[in-house]
């Protein structure tokens, strides 16, 4: 039995890394799974909402009823969500989203020569997909609901609540360590302009029903969008 809490809601998700290429066979990534996003999709379309699920480059089959849109780099991912968000009313941000790319992606496989020497990388920063569509017009006039997620090794509470107010964003979810990257269960820790709460270590499924309800929540309390 799954609550209809999100029924008329339309639910744009970020899922996995980034894959940030070096050259045409070699890029920068990082650990993420995929999987809290991909169960928080879940969960929200059980809860009747139309949910679009945007993804990195992850090993997981699409949830039953979730409209799936596959990207490989931050770039990609800021554009696939730039075109969905005027649609959304509530925007989860679970990506590991790279936060440098190389500066130039070379055009053809970088080669050794013999000499020894080694290649060095340059970087840039990527866009901040969440802080983008948090200051979105829509975001500020509270018709698009956004969530953020925080990978903290310390102090999380602390990283937390000021990440919140950086972005910009109602509602900050915490993963409470040690780190569960490919895990299957999770714990987190929520925090809002009132305080702050944890969901104790379960199946990443169940904290996925757990977050949306607590999203629904939050929702009437606001006067839905
Ligand atoms: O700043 P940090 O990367 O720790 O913020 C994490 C939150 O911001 C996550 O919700 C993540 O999906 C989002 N994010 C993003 N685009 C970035 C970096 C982070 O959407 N370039």
């Amino acid at each position: 039995f799954a609550p209809k809490l999100l029924v008329g809601q339309r639910v744009l998700i970020t899922a996995g890394p980034t894959f940030e290429a070096i050259d045409p066979v070699r890029g920068i990534t990082n650990l993420s799974s995929g999987k809290m996003g991909f169960a928080i999709a879940r969960a929200a379309r059980a809860a009747g909402a139309e949910v679009t699920l945007v993804a990195g480059p992850v090993h997981l089959p699409t949830p039953r009823g979730v409209r799936r849109i596959d990207v490989r780099s931050a770039q990609n991912m800021l554009q696939a969500v730039d075109t969905q968000a005027p649609e959304a009313t509530i925007f989860i941000a679970t990506a590991a989203v790279a936060d440098w790319r190389p500066a130039h992606a070379a055009e053809h496989k970088i080669k050794k020569d013999g000499s020894g020497d080694t290649p060095t990388l340059a970087f840039v920063e990527n866009p901040d997909i969440l802080a983008q569509v948090a200051q979105s017009a829509r975001a500020r006039a509270g018709q698009l609901y956004c969530v953020g997620f925080a990978a903290e090794s310390e102090n999380l509470l602390a990283h937390a609540s000021a990440k919140r107010v950086r972005k910009g964003v109602p509602l900050l979810v915490g993963n409470i360590g040690p780190a569960t990257f490919g895990q299957d269960d999770n714990a987190l820790l929520l925090v809002d302009a009132q305080g702050h709460r944890e969901l104790p270590r379960a199946p990443k499924s169940e904290l996925g029903r757990q977050l949306v309800a607590e999203i629904a929540r939050r929702l009437g309390e606001a006067g839905a969008p």
